[in-house]
């Protein structure tokens, strides 16, 4: 029977949200009750951009439900090299795996790719769009350490091409949580994805360019890397490059019970001194992307579950 496709957090409701977080804690209590449900399944891995987490996190969690994977393998050594469009690609591999993860730098490649597929596949980054699995991750990872309902979370760094950013921002609208946006100008969040936050009625969206002010009513701090690669003009890039570090100066102000959080790669917008304090929490949130993504994809590829809205029906 057929799942639907995950391809943004739009998707998720609360009810989604909760039923994959509590699925996900069950399974990192005791992963052993699921080793062998997806015996035979093989997830296709499609990665048009770099990936370390997502892609070795989704490996392991196929493994680890007993599943193994299949990778097209870099852009280089792909057919993709000869000029094969993506449509063609999925359809492809669509054919040799039961489930296919998609990476791709063009926002919006994940909606037109799931249109050619009839298997589940899942958006594991749009270029700038949208990073929906990465977003349950950090939800798990938020409910863990501050809890999700009346929240006051700090999102900072590159919220014009963070799709991490986007993501949460859009699955955090089915919580009482106040987001505070802290960028530069040039960095804000795309005016469409503060329209369509006001539409969600969330309850507090506040943008800043300065951390100070608002960093001692954090719960969570989201740090996130300057998406370098998406600036048409390394000028530009190099304007803001090195703009909102984290130090344990900075942390002074701080409260006691802050945490901080980072989807991960960081290039320096987190001392490392940082890493040995209470306050660090980026390193977990990368370790639970694997009972996250087991949960995600049990429920995607079993026939009795479903999540994303609208189900199997
Ligand atoms: C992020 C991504 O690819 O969007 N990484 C990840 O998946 N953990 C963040 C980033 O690259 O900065």
């Amino acid at each position: 029977m057929r799942h639907d496709h995950l391809i943004t957090s739009k998707q998720f409701s609360r009810a989604d949200i909760e039923t994959v977080l509590d699925y996900a804690a069950e399974i990192d209590a005791d992963p052993s009750a699921v080793a062998d449900r997806h015996a035979g399944t093989l997830l296709g891995l499609l990665f048009f951009e770099p990936s370390t987490r997502t892609k070795m996190s989704f490996e392991t969690a196929m493994k680890r439900l007993g599943g193994d994977v299949v990778d097209m393998g870099s852009i280089e050594s792909s057919s993709v090299k000869k000029g094969e469009t993506l449509a063609d690609t999925v359809r492809v591999i669509e054919g040799y795996a039961d489930a296919l993860v998609l990476r791709h730098p063009k926002e919006g490649a994940a909606t037109m790719a799931s249109e050619f597929v009839d298997v589940p596949l899942v958006n594991a980054g749009d270029g700038a769009g949208q990073h929906p699995t990465q977003t349950m991750l950090d939800l798990y990872t938020i409910r863990e350490n501050a809890g999700l309902d009346d929240l006051t979370i700090g999102i900072m760094g590159d919220l014009k091409y963070g799709r991490t950013v986007h993501s949460l921002a859009y699955a955090l609208t089915n919580f009482d949580a106040h987001q505070h946006f802290i960028s530069p100008e040039s960095l804000q969040l795309p005016r469409e994805v503060v329209y369509d936050l006001h539409q969600q009625d969330a309850p507090g969206i506040r943008e800043h360019d300065s951390l100070e002010e608002i960093l001692p009513s954090l719960d969570v701090l989201y740090v996130t890397r300057i998406q370098r690669e998406r600036f048409p003009d390394e000028n530009e890039y190099q304007k803001v490059a090195g703009e909102y570090q984290i130090d344990s100066d900075t942390l002074e102000a701080a409260s006691d019970d802050l945490t901080i959080m980072h989807p991960l790669p960081r290039v320096d917008e987190i001392a490392p001194e940082i890493d040995e304090t209470e306050h660090a929490a980026y390193f977990e949130q990368a370790h639970n992307g694997v009972p996250v993504r087991m949960a995600l994809l049990d429920l995607l590829l079993s026939d009795d579950k479903a999540i994303g809205g609208e189900g199997d029906e």
